[in-house]
């Protein structure tokens, strides 16, 4: 039997819901952070000029907050193609902050062997090519944007996403 499955969001999966689902719940998983090192050609750039978007690197016991969807399997069909840019599913233990407990859950994870990786660099220079990136999906800066208050919006501080707000409104 094909189940339903919970899918934790860490970057745009927070604030850009255009996928059915059957329960939503703030969430956290422990042992990654964020980082804007994944070239984004299809959502916030274009493969000649890649924007740059999150992905998750593995990072001793640091938690990450996002938001977790119970989602029916077709579901995966839209999602896989969304994050089709680099990115994979793992499944990884996922705590639901309402019910206490931790449940299986998919993150897409798009790690540094993948096509579309760009990899660390300065935050100044982070910024400046999310200024002056666009694609498809809209404007890099908006993607920022939009991750860091909704970050706030679940109390969360991210050093990295926030540092690079800074950055961009100042
Ligand atoms: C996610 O949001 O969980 C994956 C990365 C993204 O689509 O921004």
């Amino acid at each position: 039997m094909v189940e339903q499955t919970w899918v934790f969001g860490y970057g745009s999966l927070i604030y850009k819901v255009d996928f059915p689902y059957v329960e939503r719940a703030t969430a956290s998983i422990r042992g990654w952070e964020r980082r804007f090192w994944q070239g984004s050609h299809d959502h916030r750039g274009t493969p000649c000029a890649p924007g740059r978007v999150v992905t998750l690197i593995p990072s001793g016991a640091a938690v990450c907050r996002g938001v977790a969807y119970l989602i029916e399997p077709e579901v995966f069909e839209h999602l896989d193609h969304r994050e089709k840019n680099g990115y994979e599913r793992h499944t990884v233990p996922v705590f639901l902050d309402d019910s206490g407990v931790d449940v299986h859950g998919v993150i897409y994870v798009a790690r540094e062997d993948n096509h579309a990786y760009l990899g660390p660099a300065e935050l100044t220079e982070l910024a400046a090519h999310i200024s002056r990136s666009h694609g498809p999906s809209g404007s890099n800066t908006d993607y920022l944007l939009q991750l860091a208050e909704a970050l706030r919006e679940l109390g969360d501080y991210d050093p990295h996403v926030h540092a690079l707000e800074a950055l961009l409104s100042g």
